[in-house]
Order: structure tokens, then sequence, then C-alpha cells
């Protein structure tokens, strides 16, 4: 779909949005919005006087004006209470206004933006974070689907916006655009099914980063092995797809002096969790195709800071694996090397992400020595017991790194709930056999105990470590995300290096 900002007049054709704010007794349209409201009679205010419709967030109105040139509907769509508006509501109007275009048949759609009195964000502003509202919202997964008819497809390709300064809005969008980018390469790769997807070809779709400047490298099996990669080495080998360990960077910062020292990203990749020898039920497996989705966002994240150039020297390191059941698959009370020296007691195969990750982070906190680590998993299904998809769990070493990825959540709409670690769960994990097992035995707290692990495999740096398991994949979607992979992480992630690591 194309985007495009231009200078308001009055609109004569396909489907016309319109702004309205919550009023005291009744909702109030834009200086834009009642401008059209006169050319048509004051149908507008005449069709708000007679519905539900009272300008409130999440509220939407459809009017047909029938005799009015070429218009073919007017569509109001609510902000809520003008000094309440936030980038964030403006991107879920924008997402309600792609679902209303949805309904109708239009293939170009024209929003009237200008920003109410008294609202904090700027005309240009909003109508920049409305944009990607519905670039995110229009985002669809539907290369498979040969056979849907064409009536069923969206049809608007065209999406004008009108706001008094164009320019400043076109450039504002650019930025939103670069990382909603790097979003929908997210959701592309968790929503790729497992016989497309895996080590290989997701090392591959990294690898097309290169592109926009991005250095890639990729390890394969027989450089894991000779750098004694057990751990990870160990889930990979069930499966006849060979593993891969991906390092992508970004080196938009400075050479030199304070903030040349990188900032690191690590993601879980298992490109199909089949839980090896202790394998899971079959309700629902099908699900585990998206248990690379760390992977996912580190690799959305990278395309994300490139596409928008930015000062910051990044590092995202991805772990790929298949885990499978097979005659040369890891046993239940194997122990295997990690790249760390420590030694693990494998005693349920299922538990693959944390022996991923544990050489990962290793082999990225030695290589790059970053300023702080931040991996990202979808590690485990307690953590959906726990937060349910409405919040991501948060888990780390240090309370200005947690308090700053929590900032950055709320301001995008990724929110993270912080949990505890404590040497007192650390113990949970003590092994009989080895250094460490890889599950409990017993006594709950199954988020807790994983992050634990993860924690041993980590030195003395800023560290956190994201539980996404309930947040990467919605089947219900939201205002900005269609049913299907979310991309939860990328702006979030995004926006922490925008405001605290890039240099001006
Ligand atoms: N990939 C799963 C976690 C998961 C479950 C993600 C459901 C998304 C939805 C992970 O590898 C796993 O299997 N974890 C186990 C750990 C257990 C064996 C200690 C789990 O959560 O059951
Ligand atoms: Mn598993
Ligand atoms: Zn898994």
């Amino acid at each position: 779909m194309k985007i495009a900002f231009s200078k308001p007049t009055l609109p004569a054709k396909g489907a016309v949005l319109v702004l309205a704010s919550e009023g005291k007794s009744a909702p109030k349209l834009t200086t834009q919005g009642r401008s059209l409201d006169k050319s048509v009679s004051g149908a507008l205010h005449r069709a708000m006087a007679t519905s539900r419709f009272r300008g409130r967030k999440g509220q939407s109105l459809v009017v047909l004006v029938p005799g009015r040139g070429n218009i073919s509907r007017i569509v109001l769509v609510g902000l809520g209470k003008v000094g309440e508006i936030t980038d964030l509501i403006s991107e879920q109007a924008g997402g309600a206004i792609c679902v209303e275009l949805g309904k109708c048949d239009n293939a170009s759609a024209v929003v009237l933006v200008d920003a109410p009195p008294r609202c904090k964000l700027s005309a240009s502003g909003l109508a920049a974070h409305i944009a990607l509202g519905v670039r995110l919202r229009s985002y669809r997964f539907d290369k498979y689907r040969t056979k849907e008819k064409k009536e069923d497809k969206p049809k608007l390709v065209r999406l004008d916006v009108h706001v008094a300064e164009p320019g400043p809005a076109r450039r504002a969008f650019a930025r939103l655009n670069a990382v909603a980018g790097g979003v929908c390469l997210t959701r592309d790769l968790v929503s790729e099914p497992s016989n497309v997807l895996y080590p290989q070809t997701l090392a591959q779709a990294a690898r097309k980063l290169s592109r926009l400047g991005v250095l890639v490298e990729v390890l394969d099996e027989k450089k894991m092995k000779s750098l004694g990669f057990g751990a990870l080495l160990g889930v990979a080998q069930g499966s006849i797809r060979p593993p891969r360990l991906v390092v992508m960077r970004w080196n938009g910062g400075p050479l030199k002096g304070k903030g040349a020292q990188p900032v690191a990203f690590v993601g879980k990749g298992v490109t199909f969790d089949s839980g090896g020898i202790s394998i899971k039920p079959s309700r629902g497996m099908e699900d585990m195709k998206w248990d690379m989705g760390g992977a996912g966002v580190v690799i959305g994240l990278m395309r994300s800071l490139a596409a928008r150039k930015a000062k910051v020297n990044a590092i995202g390191v991805v772990g790929l694996v298949e885990n499978m059941p097979s005659g040369s698959a890891q046993r239940p009370g194997d122990i295997v090397k990690s790249y760390s020296g420590q030694t693990i007691e494998v005693l349920n195969t299922d538990a693959e992400g944390r022996l991923v990750l544990a050489d990962s982070l290793w082999y990225c906190q030695k290589r790059f020595k970053p300023q702080f680590m931040v991996n990202l998993a979808t590690l485990t299904g307690a953590i959906i017991v726990s937060l349910g998809s409405h919040h991501a769990g948060l888990f780390s070493n240090n309370d200005e790194l947690s308090g700053r990825l929590t900032d950055a959540g709320l301001a995008v709409g990724e929110k993270l709930w912080r949990m505890p670690l404590d040497a007192a769960y650390d113990k949970m994990i003590d092994s009989k056999a080895a250094d460490v097992q890889n599950i409990s035995s017993g006594g709950g707290a199954g988020s807790i105990t994983a992050a634990q692990f993860l924690q041993r495999f980590v030195n003395n740096l800023p560290w956190a470590h994201l539980d996404i398991a309930g947040v990467t994949w919605s089947s219900k979607g939201s205002a900005t995300a269609a049913p299907g992979g979310s991309g939860f992480g990328v702006r979030l992630l995004d926006r922490l290096v925008a405001d605290h690591y890039e240099s001006r």
C-alpha cells in the first residue's frame, strides 16, 4: 500500500476518514472535518447526533453520503480525550482506519488530519503515527493462500494523508516506516512454516540484511564444533537440518569513545520445537513453528536499525536449530559441555531454548564485550500462565536497563512485567551430576528457573531476558496487528536504542 502526504483539499472521491475527539456533550470534529461536514450539508453532525459515537478511542462510525460526488463513504474515527492523545493512541486509530477500510471496496482513501486544539501532538506527528498504525495493521501473511477469492482480498492500494505540513509528516513517517519494515520482516519469519524456514533458510533470510549495510556472518556446524558449542549442538543433533549461528553487525555508531562499545541482542531461533525425545503432545504442536520468535525479533530489529541508519553499533546474534526426536537425538540424562566450559545435565530435551541461548550468549559477550545484552526467547509456557498475552516477562540483573526497557515498552505499546531473579531460585537448577541441570526438579517457578539458567551464562554485564512466549503470536490480533505474528519486541528495542544509546 502506498501512503502519501499532501496539503488539505476537499476530497472528491473514494473513502474519507475524519478524526473526532471526545467532547463534553458531543464528539468534536477537527477543522478539516468541519469543512467536509459543511460540504455534505451537515450529514456528519446528524449521523453523530443519532448514534452512540462519542469520539472515544476505538470507536468508529460509517456515514454513507449519497449524491456527494464520488465520495463513497465517510468514516469517523475516535481519538478519545484531546489532552490524552498519544503516539500510541494515534497508531491505534490508524489500525481502526485500516480495519474499516478493509470492509469496503475502495482502492484509495483519504485521511484528514489536523491536531485538535490542546492536543499534545503536532498535526504532522499525529499524521505520521496514524499512517504507521495503518501500515502495521494492513500486514497480511497470505502468500500460501492461492485460492482466496479476489473479492475477499483487501483492495486498498493508496492512502492519502491530508495534513497542513506534509513535509515534516513525511519525514516523521519515513523513520517510523523503516521500523515497521523490521516488524513486518519479523512477522514474515514467524509465520513461515518449518518445512520452509529452518536454520539454513533462516540464516539466508538474515544474510539479505547485507543489502542494507549489515555485516552478516554465518557459523556452520563444523565451526561451532571446533569452538565447543556443546549445548547448542546437543539440541540440533536429532534433526537432519544442520544448525547455524548468525552474527549481524550494524556499525552506525562512532569508531572510538563512549558510544563505540556495541549494544547486543541475542535471539532463540528454534525453527521447530517438537520437544525432542521429551516430545510434546500433538495438540497445538504446530505453534512451535514460531519458536524462533526471539531470533525473528533480533533479525527484524537489525533491519530496522539499518533502514533508519541508527547512530549506534549494534550486534545481533541468533542461534538456529531444529529440535527433533530421532535415533541421533539427545536423550534425557545426557550431559553436555557448553561453550562457557560449564557442564549441563539435560533432564528434559524440551527445555532446549535455554541450551541454545547458553552458547549464543556466551559467544556474544566473549567476542563483542557489549555495553549490555538483551536476549529474547519464546522460552516457557509458564510465562503464559503468569502473564497471559498482555505483557512479556522481563528478567534482569540491572535496574537501569530494566527501567529503560519497561519505559520503551510502554511508549510503543509492548508492555513488559519484571519478574524476580534470586539465589533461592538459582539453587533449584543445581545438578548432582553436572554443573547445572536444564530444568528444576519440582517446585514451580518455571519461567524464573529458566531465566536463572540463562543467567549462569552471563558474566558481569547488564543483561535482560525477555520471555516472549505469550506475545509473539496472537490468535486475536490487536489494534495494530492482525491475528498471527505480532512482531512484539522490534519496536520496543528500536525505541530503547533511540532513547538511550544513539550518538547525536
Ligand atoms: N518453546 C517452548 C515454550 C513455549 C510453550 C513457547 C508454549 C510458546 C508456547 C519451550 O522450549 C518449552 O518447551 N518449554 C518447556 C519447559 C519445560 C520442559 C521445563 C515448557 O514451557 O513446558
Ligand atoms: Mn521446548
Ligand atoms: Zn522451545
